[in-house]
């Protein structure tokens, strides 16, 4: 499909972005793992998560899909059914990396996963590696790409360092470690999300962060509150928010948008570069795990922008936000630099490739490196043609680009929006 976005008048009013899709295929995974009905308000009905929704029942979990709510019985830790058919991840990376954890210590089972041709460029060596040292069996197509097939065994717990800050490499692992004997270790790099961390605590799962150690012991089964419910997704309220940014004269408010401190990178960096962004962001960092995730309003205020240097160590907390600090960067006084940002390749797209590639089509001037990309401001961008390549937030990238451009943005591939934002293109109209 293709779409055009033409300068747009001052965006104003107040929008609920999309449930968060992190937490939502966190919810239909360990739903599924549960002995007790987990009742979910708010799940995300998107095309990454349907495909998990989709998975877990291909395992043996009953998907119950009410107006208000969805309700998940599980088959317990151990009890996960071995499907007649591949299972298909459709586009969903982080289904693809996480439920291989769970399903390593279905003993004598074996399950072969396989996804979109974007998925199949996707590397799972990173899971298969560790797995591997806990027991599992895992063959995967030239040794890291999919389809590939694992086979469930006995698992034992690792120390486990991991190689680059992964959030769906460590909730993997902190999946395999509760059918695991003795204890797992997992060490991150840097921080990254950790809505998996809250909710296994929440559970009453022996979870503990030390540091950068997290260390987590096996269950006999695993037991959610019956309820819980998703908040609005930062990365999705990012598009929106980089709107308000940029669009001269709009003023809108973001309500009940995730604010966990893992998640809200982008926004930290948005107010550096100038960017008026007011909510309750006060989340502490540190050793204790949350059992909850915060939310607040967001009130965006357009205005003007300068450059900034985004460092490693940031990179995991904004790292699908990445593409719209390349678009604030074009609009913004002086340079702005992301380094450390090498994961930005294994993503949906080439990340790097795709913005620099695709801002520079519509007019701005950006250099890929090898880790990230620089951005010379140049007060604006023209506009033109951007294809999203079959990535979400490709697609939602040039969208707002459009709205911000002089001569607007023609979007083609606009709907693979639907991975994580239905409602996209219907809450930008409201706006208007
Ligand atoms: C995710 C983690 C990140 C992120 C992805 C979702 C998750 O991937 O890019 O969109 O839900 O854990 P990595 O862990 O590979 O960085």
């Amino acid at each position: 499909m293709i779409a055009r976005f033409d300068p747009s008048p001052p965006l104003k009013g107040s929008v609920v972005p999309p449930a968060d899709k992190s937490i939502s295929h966190r919810l239909a995974l360990l739903g599924a793992m549960s002995d007790i009905p987990l009742h979910v308000c708010n799940y995300l009905d998107a095309a990454d998560t349907n495909s998990t929704l989709h998975a877990i029942e291909a395992l043996g979990a009953l998907v119950e899909r009410r107006p208000d709510e969805l309700v998940i019985r599980g088959t317990g830790l151990r009890g996960a059914r071995e499907p007649d058919a591949v299972i298909d991840v459709g586009n969903a990376g982080t289904l693809m990396r996480l439920l291989p954890g769970w399903l390593a210590g279905q003993q004598d089972c074996a399950f072969t996963l396989d996804g979109d041709a974007s998925i199949r460029r996707r590397p799972v060596d990173r899971v298969a590696e560790p797995l591997r040292r806990m027991g599992a069996r895992i063959e995967a197509r030239d040794g890291r790409f999919p389809p590939f097939t694992i086979t469930g065994a006995s698992l034992q717990g690792i120390d486990y360092a991991l190689p680059v800050a992964s959030a769906q490499v460590k909730s993997c692992l902190l999946l395999a470690a509760l059918l695991a004997t003795g204890e797992t270790t997992i060490r991150e790099p840097e921080p990254s999300r950790d809505h998996t961390e809250r909710l296994l605590a929440a559970a009453g799962v022996p979870i503990e962060r030390t540091g950068a150690a997290l260390t987590v012991g096996s269950v006999d089964e695993l037991t959610l509150p019956s309820t819980l419910s998703v908040p609005a997704d930062p990365s999705s309220a990012a598009f929106l928010i980089a709107a308000g940014l940029l669009v001269a004269g709009s003023r809108l408010v973001i309500t009940d948008c995730g604010v966990n401190w893992t998640r809200t990178g982008f926004i930290r960096i948005a107010q550096r570069m100038g960017g008026i962004v007011l909510g309750d962001l006060e989340e502490p960092a540190g050793d204790a795990i949350a059992h909850a995730e915060p939310t607040s309003d967001l009130d965006v205020t357009a205005g003007p922008l300068v450059g900034t240097t985004v460092e490693p160590h940031e990179v995991p907390l904004a790292i699908d936000e990445l593409p719209l600090v390349a678009l604030l960067g074009c609009f913004a006084e002086g340079e702005t630099v992301v380094r450390g940002a090498q994961e930005l390749r294994v993503k949906e797209s080439d990340r790097i490739a795709a913005v620099v590639e695709g801002l520079g089509a519509l007019g701005g001037d950006l250099e890929a490196t090898a880790d990230g990309f620089v951005v010379r401001g140049t007060d604006g961008l023209r506009g033109g043609a951007i294809d999203s390549g079959g990535d979400h937030r490709m697609a939602m990238l040039g969208a707002i680009a459009g709205l911000a451009s002089e001569e607007g943005v023609e979007v083609r591939g606009m709907d693979a929006a639907a991975v994580s934002y239905p409602g996209f293109l219907d809450d930008i109209d409201a706006l208007r």
